[in-house]
Protein backbone atom coordinates (compact mmCIF):
# COMPACT_ATOMS: atom_id res chain seq x y z
CA UNK A 1 0.00 0.00 0.00
CA UNK A 2 2.54 2.71 1.12
CA UNK A 3 4.85 1.50 -1.84
CA UNK A 4 1.36 2.31 -4.20
CA UNK A 5 0.86 6.38 -2.63
CA UNK A 6 4.80 6.65 -3.78
CA UNK A 7 4.46 5.86 -6.98
CA UNK A 8 1.59 8.06 -6.89
CA UNK A 9 3.70 10.76 -5.75
CA UNK A 10 6.87 10.36 -8.03
CA UNK A 11 3.74 9.86 -11.37
CA UNK A 12 2.48 13.56 -9.86
CA UNK A 13 5.70 15.18 -9.39
CA UNK A 14 6.96 14.27 -12.55
CA UNK A 15 4.22 15.09 -14.65
CA UNK A 16 4.48 18.63 -12.81
CA UNK A 17 8.48 19.02 -13.95
CA UNK A 18 7.21 18.51 -17.32
CA UNK A 19 4.56 20.70 -18.03
CA UNK A 20 6.44 23.74 -15.88
CA UNK A 21 9.19 22.57 -18.42
CA UNK A 22 7.03 22.96 -21.66
CA UNK A 23 5.45 26.72 -20.27
CA UNK A 24 9.18 28.28 -19.52
CA UNK A 25 9.46 27.42 -22.84
CA UNK A 26 10.16 30.59 -25.33
CA UNK A 27 7.33 30.18 -27.55
CA UNK A 28 7.64 28.86 -31.15
CA UNK A 29 5.60 31.93 -32.58
CA UNK A 30 6.23 35.45 -29.97
CA UNK A 31 3.71 38.07 -30.13
CA UNK A 32 5.88 41.30 -29.59
CA UNK A 33 3.83 43.59 -27.99
CA UNK A 34 5.12 46.78 -26.20
CA UNK A 35 2.57 47.84 -23.16
CA UNK A 36 4.19 50.61 -22.44
CA UNK A 37 3.92 51.93 -25.90
CA UNK A 38 1.09 52.72 -28.10
CA UNK A 39 0.84 50.09 -30.85
CA UNK A 40 0.18 52.12 -33.75
CA UNK A 41 0.21 49.45 -36.88
CA UNK A 42 -1.01 46.19 -35.39
CA UNK A 43 0.67 43.71 -33.30
CA UNK A 44 3.79 41.66 -35.07
CA UNK A 45 3.65 37.96 -34.65
CA UNK A 46 7.54 37.05 -34.57
CA UNK A 47 8.39 33.34 -36.33
CA UNK A 48 10.93 32.78 -33.06
CA UNK A 49 11.64 29.70 -33.40
CA UNK A 50 12.30 29.71 -36.98
CA UNK A 51 14.56 32.34 -36.67
CA UNK A 52 16.47 31.02 -33.33
CA UNK A 53 17.30 27.40 -35.11
CA UNK A 54 16.13 26.76 -38.99
CA UNK A 55 17.40 29.69 -40.37
CA UNK A 56 20.66 29.89 -38.12
CA UNK A 57 21.46 26.30 -39.54
CA UNK A 58 20.31 27.21 -42.93
CA UNK A 59 21.93 30.77 -43.31
CA UNK A 60 24.86 30.74 -40.95
CA UNK A 61 26.77 33.40 -42.47
CA UNK A 62 23.79 35.57 -41.51
CA UNK A 63 24.11 34.78 -37.66
CA UNK A 64 28.06 35.61 -37.08
CA UNK A 65 27.76 35.52 -33.18
CA UNK A 66 26.09 31.79 -33.64
CA UNK A 67 22.39 32.66 -32.90
CA UNK A 68 20.89 33.52 -29.85
CA UNK A 69 23.84 36.29 -29.54
CA UNK A 70 23.16 38.04 -32.65
CA UNK A 71 19.70 38.95 -31.49
CA UNK A 72 19.72 38.96 -28.13
CA UNK A 73 22.63 41.42 -26.26
CA UNK A 74 23.62 42.66 -22.81
CA UNK A 75 23.79 46.37 -21.72
CA UNK A 76 26.57 47.12 -23.24
CA UNK A 77 25.50 45.95 -26.55
CA UNK A 78 27.10 42.48 -26.19
CA UNK A 79 25.79 39.08 -27.56
CA UNK A 80 24.76 37.25 -24.87
CA UNK A 81 26.64 33.60 -24.80
CA UNK A 82 24.72 30.53 -23.49
CA UNK A 83 21.03 31.47 -23.34
CA UNK A 84 18.93 29.05 -22.71
CA UNK A 85 15.05 28.53 -24.27
CA UNK A 86 14.30 28.69 -20.47
CA UNK A 87 16.68 31.80 -19.74
CA UNK A 88 14.68 35.24 -18.20
CA UNK A 89 15.45 37.17 -21.54
CA UNK A 90 14.99 41.41 -21.27
CA UNK A 91 12.25 42.45 -23.44
CA UNK A 92 14.10 44.51 -26.16
CA UNK A 93 11.77 48.14 -24.79
CA UNK A 94 13.28 47.42 -21.33
CA UNK A 95 16.59 49.05 -23.29
CA UNK A 96 15.74 50.77 -25.92
CA UNK A 97 12.76 52.82 -24.00
CA UNK A 98 11.19 55.41 -26.41
CA UNK A 99 8.38 55.28 -28.39
CA UNK A 100 7.41 54.77 -31.98
CA UNK A 101 10.40 55.54 -34.75
CA UNK A 102 12.95 58.53 -34.44
CA UNK A 103 11.76 62.15 -35.28
CA UNK A 104 11.84 62.51 -39.36
CA UNK A 105 11.95 65.44 -41.85
CA UNK A 106 13.97 68.54 -42.24
CA UNK A 107 13.09 69.83 -38.91
CA UNK A 108 13.97 66.61 -37.63
CA UNK A 109 17.03 66.93 -34.96
CA UNK A 110 19.69 64.76 -36.08
CA UNK A 111 20.46 61.80 -33.95
CA UNK A 112 23.78 59.89 -33.85
CA UNK A 113 23.64 56.16 -34.03
CA UNK A 114 23.00 55.70 -30.14
CA UNK A 115 20.02 58.65 -29.66
CA UNK A 116 18.23 56.89 -32.91
CA UNK A 117 18.53 52.98 -31.15
CA UNK A 118 17.29 54.37 -28.25
CA UNK A 119 14.00 54.32 -29.79
CA UNK A 120 12.22 50.84 -30.38
CA UNK A 121 10.90 50.81 -33.68
CA UNK A 122 14.52 51.85 -34.83
CA UNK A 123 16.28 48.88 -32.89
CA UNK A 124 13.79 46.86 -33.93
CA UNK A 125 13.78 48.08 -38.10
CA UNK A 126 17.82 47.87 -37.62
CA UNK A 127 18.16 44.08 -36.52
CA UNK A 128 15.13 42.70 -38.61
CA UNK A 129 15.51 44.89 -41.82
CA UNK A 130 19.53 44.87 -41.77
CA UNK A 131 19.67 41.18 -41.52
CA UNK A 132 16.89 40.50 -44.58
CA UNK A 133 18.43 43.15 -46.37
CA UNK A 134 22.08 41.03 -46.12
CA UNK A 135 20.03 38.02 -46.91
CA UNK A 136 18.14 39.58 -49.92
CA UNK A 137 21.47 40.67 -51.54
CA UNK A 138 23.50 37.78 -50.66
CA UNK A 139 21.20 34.97 -51.20
CA UNK A 140 18.99 35.79 -53.89
CA UNK A 141 15.94 33.79 -52.84
CA UNK A 142 13.02 33.58 -55.42
CA UNK A 143 11.29 34.31 -51.88
CA UNK A 144 12.51 37.72 -50.27
CA UNK A 145 12.59 38.55 -46.39
CA UNK A 146 10.40 41.62 -45.78
CA UNK A 147 11.53 44.74 -45.62
CA UNK A 148 9.17 46.81 -46.48
CA UNK A 149 6.38 48.23 -43.85
CA UNK A 150 3.41 46.47 -45.23
CA UNK A 151 5.12 43.10 -45.22
CA UNK A 152 5.76 43.17 -41.56
CA UNK A 153 3.01 45.25 -39.98
CA UNK A 154 -0.68 44.07 -40.18
CA UNK A 155 -1.70 47.25 -39.98
CA UNK A 156 -1.58 49.34 -43.44
CA UNK A 157 -0.55 52.91 -43.87
C1 LIG B 1 16.44 36.90 -35.08
C2 LIG B 1 16.47 37.40 -33.71
C3 LIG B 1 16.44 36.42 -32.59
C4 LIG B 1 17.21 35.28 -32.42
C5 LIG B 1 18.27 34.72 -33.35
C6 LIG B 1 16.85 34.74 -31.13
N1 LIG B 1 15.88 35.50 -30.54
FE1 LIG B 1 15.02 35.18 -28.74
N2 LIG B 1 13.80 36.80 -29.03
C7 LIG B 1 13.85 37.65 -30.11
C8 LIG B 1 12.85 38.68 -29.96
C9 LIG B 1 12.58 39.80 -30.93
C10 LIG B 1 12.16 38.41 -28.75
C11 LIG B 1 11.02 39.22 -28.14
C12 LIG B 1 11.61 40.39 -27.41
C13 LIG B 1 10.60 41.42 -26.96
O1 LIG B 1 9.40 41.12 -26.93
O2 LIG B 1 11.02 42.54 -26.61
C14 LIG B 1 12.81 37.22 -28.17
C15 LIG B 1 12.44 36.63 -26.97
C16 LIG B 1 13.09 35.56 -26.39
C17 LIG B 1 12.75 34.98 -25.10
C18 LIG B 1 11.66 35.48 -24.15
C19 LIG B 1 10.34 34.94 -24.59
C20 LIG B 1 9.19 35.47 -23.78
O3 LIG B 1 8.09 34.97 -24.01
O4 LIG B 1 9.38 36.37 -22.96
C21 LIG B 1 13.60 33.93 -24.88
C22 LIG B 1 13.65 33.00 -23.67
C23 LIG B 1 14.48 33.85 -26.04
N3 LIG B 1 14.14 34.85 -26.93
C24 LIG B 1 15.51 32.93 -26.18
C25 LIG B 1 16.29 32.79 -27.31
C26 LIG B 1 17.28 31.74 -27.51
C27 LIG B 1 17.62 30.65 -26.49
C28 LIG B 1 17.82 31.92 -28.75
C29 LIG B 1 18.85 31.06 -29.45
C30 LIG B 1 18.57 29.64 -29.54
C31 LIG B 1 17.16 33.09 -29.33
N4 LIG B 1 16.24 33.58 -28.44
C32 LIG B 1 17.43 33.60 -30.59
C33 LIG B 1 14.72 37.57 -31.17
C34 LIG B 1 15.62 36.55 -31.40
C1 LIG C 1 20.20 45.25 -21.48
C2 LIG C 1 19.89 46.31 -22.41
C3 LIG C 1 19.51 45.93 -23.83
C4 LIG C 1 18.55 45.03 -24.26
C5 LIG C 1 17.63 44.16 -23.40
C6 LIG C 1 18.53 45.09 -25.70
N1 LIG C 1 19.46 46.01 -26.14
FE1 LIG C 1 19.88 46.44 -28.09
N2 LIG C 1 21.49 47.56 -27.48
C7 LIG C 1 21.81 47.86 -26.17
C8 LIG C 1 23.04 48.65 -26.15
C9 LIG C 1 23.75 49.20 -24.91
C10 LIG C 1 23.46 48.79 -27.51
C11 LIG C 1 24.67 49.53 -28.04
C12 LIG C 1 24.25 50.94 -28.38
C13 LIG C 1 25.37 51.73 -28.98
O1 LIG C 1 26.00 51.23 -29.93
O2 LIG C 1 25.58 52.82 -28.52
C14 LIG C 1 22.45 48.11 -28.32
C15 LIG C 1 22.49 48.04 -29.70
C16 LIG C 1 21.47 47.51 -30.48
C17 LIG C 1 21.44 47.53 -31.93
C18 LIG C 1 22.54 48.08 -32.84
C19 LIG C 1 23.51 46.94 -33.11
C20 LIG C 1 24.65 47.33 -33.99
O3 LIG C 1 25.70 46.65 -33.85
O4 LIG C 1 24.55 48.24 -34.77
C21 LIG C 1 20.27 46.95 -32.32
C22 LIG C 1 19.79 46.75 -33.74
C23 LIG C 1 19.57 46.52 -31.12
N3 LIG C 1 20.33 46.89 -30.02
C24 LIG C 1 18.36 45.86 -31.09
C25 LIG C 1 17.84 45.19 -29.96
C26 LIG C 1 16.75 44.23 -29.99
C27 LIG C 1 15.96 43.85 -31.22
C28 LIG C 1 16.59 43.78 -28.71
C29 LIG C 1 15.65 42.70 -28.21
C30 LIG C 1 15.75 41.39 -28.87
C31 LIG C 1 17.57 44.48 -27.87
N4 LIG C 1 18.31 45.31 -28.68
C32 LIG C 1 17.70 44.33 -26.51
C33 LIG C 1 21.10 47.49 -25.05
C34 LIG C 1 20.08 46.53 -25.03
C1 LIG D 1 20.03 37.23 -38.50
C2 LIG D 1 19.11 37.39 -39.59
C3 LIG D 1 17.66 37.75 -39.33
C4 LIG D 1 17.14 38.60 -38.38
C5 LIG D 1 17.89 39.39 -37.33
C6 LIG D 1 15.72 38.63 -38.59
N1 LIG D 1 15.38 37.82 -39.64
FE1 LIG D 1 13.48 37.55 -40.39
N2 LIG D 1 14.21 36.26 -41.77
C7 LIG D 1 15.56 35.92 -41.93
C8 LIG D 1 15.68 35.02 -43.08
C9 LIG D 1 16.98 34.39 -43.58
C10 LIG D 1 14.39 34.85 -43.61
C11 LIG D 1 13.95 34.03 -44.84
C12 LIG D 1 14.03 32.58 -44.57
C13 LIG D 1 13.39 31.73 -45.63
O1 LIG D 1 12.51 32.21 -46.37
O2 LIG D 1 13.78 30.55 -45.69
C14 LIG D 1 13.48 35.64 -42.75
C15 LIG D 1 12.11 35.69 -42.93
C16 LIG D 1 11.24 36.45 -42.17
C17 LIG D 1 9.79 36.49 -42.38
C18 LIG D 1 8.98 35.66 -43.38
C19 LIG D 1 9.04 34.18 -43.00
C20 LIG D 1 8.73 33.95 -41.56
O3 LIG D 1 9.57 33.34 -40.85
O4 LIG D 1 7.66 34.39 -41.08
C21 LIG D 1 9.30 37.38 -41.45
C22 LIG D 1 7.86 37.80 -41.26
C23 LIG D 1 10.44 37.88 -40.68
N3 LIG D 1 11.60 37.29 -41.15
C24 LIG D 1 10.33 38.78 -39.64
C25 LIG D 1 11.42 39.21 -38.86
C26 LIG D 1 11.30 40.15 -37.77
C27 LIG D 1 10.02 40.81 -37.30
C28 LIG D 1 12.56 40.31 -37.26
C29 LIG D 1 13.02 41.16 -36.11
C30 LIG D 1 12.37 40.94 -34.82
C31 LIG D 1 13.46 39.46 -38.04
N4 LIG D 1 12.73 38.82 -39.00
C32 LIG D 1 14.82 39.37 -37.82
C33 LIG D 1 16.61 36.34 -41.16
C34 LIG D 1 16.54 37.25 -40.11
C1 LIG E 1 11.22 43.29 -40.91
C2 LIG E 1 9.96 43.69 -40.34
C3 LIG E 1 9.65 45.16 -40.26
C4 LIG E 1 9.65 46.08 -41.29
C5 LIG E 1 10.06 45.89 -42.74
C6 LIG E 1 9.16 47.32 -40.71
N1 LIG E 1 8.89 47.14 -39.38
FE1 LIG E 1 8.18 48.55 -38.10
N2 LIG E 1 8.44 47.29 -36.55
C7 LIG E 1 8.81 45.96 -36.65
C8 LIG E 1 8.87 45.38 -35.33
C9 LIG E 1 9.23 43.94 -34.99
C10 LIG E 1 8.52 46.41 -34.43
C11 LIG E 1 8.43 46.32 -32.90
C12 LIG E 1 7.11 45.77 -32.50
C13 LIG E 1 6.16 46.80 -32.00
O1 LIG E 1 6.60 47.74 -31.35
O2 LIG E 1 4.95 46.67 -32.30
C14 LIG E 1 8.23 47.58 -35.22
C15 LIG E 1 7.80 48.80 -34.71
C16 LIG E 1 7.34 49.87 -35.47
C17 LIG E 1 6.69 51.06 -34.94
C18 LIG E 1 6.41 51.34 -33.47
C19 LIG E 1 5.25 50.47 -32.98
C20 LIG E 1 3.90 50.89 -33.53
O3 LIG E 1 3.12 50.00 -33.95
O4 LIG E 1 3.57 52.09 -33.54
C21 LIG E 1 6.40 51.86 -36.00
C22 LIG E 1 5.71 53.23 -35.97
C23 LIG E 1 6.88 51.18 -37.19
N3 LIG E 1 7.45 49.99 -36.83
C24 LIG E 1 6.79 51.68 -38.47
C25 LIG E 1 7.34 51.08 -39.60
C26 LIG E 1 7.40 51.70 -40.91
C27 LIG E 1 6.82 53.08 -41.25
C28 LIG E 1 8.04 50.82 -41.73
C29 LIG E 1 8.42 51.00 -43.19
C30 LIG E 1 9.26 52.13 -43.47
C31 LIG E 1 8.35 49.65 -40.94
N4 LIG E 1 7.92 49.84 -39.66
C32 LIG E 1 8.99 48.51 -41.42
C33 LIG E 1 9.07 45.28 -37.81
C34 LIG E 1 9.19 45.85 -39.06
Amino acid sequence: MKKRIWVSVLVVAACLLFAAGIYAKVADVIKIENKACPNTKGEISFTHKLHAEDYVKKFPKLYPAGGCGDCHHDDKGKPIAGLKDDSKVQKCIECHKQCGEAPKGKDAPKLDKKAKLAYIAEAFHDNCTSCHRTYNKDFKPEKKAPVTCNDCHPKKQ
